[in-house]
């Protein structure tokens, strides 16, 4: 067991996963970590969607790529078979449903976070895909994926098995003022 600090350090964004299934028991456990963050007002407004159908996955990341490219955005890592899912065998959609309100995003970020942490002590590998939100623009490709349309997506990560982990990338001083 790493101490908390190497912990938090050691966690990456992992965008090559083994095509293995994780467990149920697993996925529950980092839920449950989850679950464990603060929340405004003590609402505990945030829904996880596991998503492991990986046609649907695959079908999920075609749109938001498709939507992007309309965008005139650029995809990033193009090159990999799916430059937005990357093959994960889960995805876990981090939802809210209406009316949210004005702390919900903070809510899924800090739940996020946790589940981040208690995958990576597991071993397993993750990476946040914030694009996912996309999906709210196209309510029917939600629906084929099993995602309840009063569900709002606020974030999204891949959860998955890795043989490596990427070297972290450097991190900016932090500016602090004490007072
Ligand atoms: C809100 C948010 C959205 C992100 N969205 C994506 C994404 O859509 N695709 C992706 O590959 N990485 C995404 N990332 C991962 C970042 O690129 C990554 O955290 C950053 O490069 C630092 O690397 P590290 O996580 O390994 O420390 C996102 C991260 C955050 C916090």
């Amino acid at each position: 067991m790493k101490d908390f600090l190497s912990l938090v350090k050691s966690r990456r964004s992992v965008r090559q996963y083994r095509q293995e299934k994780i467990p149920r028991d697993q996925i529950e456990k980092i839920i449950e970590a989850g679950t464990w963050a603060p929340s405004a007002f003590n609402q505990q407004p945030i829904k996880f969607f596991v998503l492991e159908d990986s046609a649907k996955i695959k079908l999920a990341g075609e749109k938001i790529r498709e939507m992007r490219k309309k965008a005139g955005e650029n995809i990033w890592r193009q090159e990999l078979p799916d430059p937005t899912f990357y093959q994960a065998p889960a995805v876990i959609f981090l939802c809210v449903s209406e009316p949210k309100n004005k702390y919900a995003l903070a809510d899924a970020a800090l739940a996020c976070q946790n589940c981040l942490l208690q995958a990576r002590e597991m071993d397993l590998a993750t990476v946040v895909v914030g694009q996912a939100t996309m999906l709210e623009e196209i309510p029917e490709v939600k629906e084929k994926l099993g995602l309840p349309n009063n569900w709002e997506i606020l974030l999204s990560f891949c959860l998955g098995k890795t043989d490596s982990f990427p070297e972290a990338p450097e991190r900016k001083k932090p500016e602090v003022i004490f007072k």
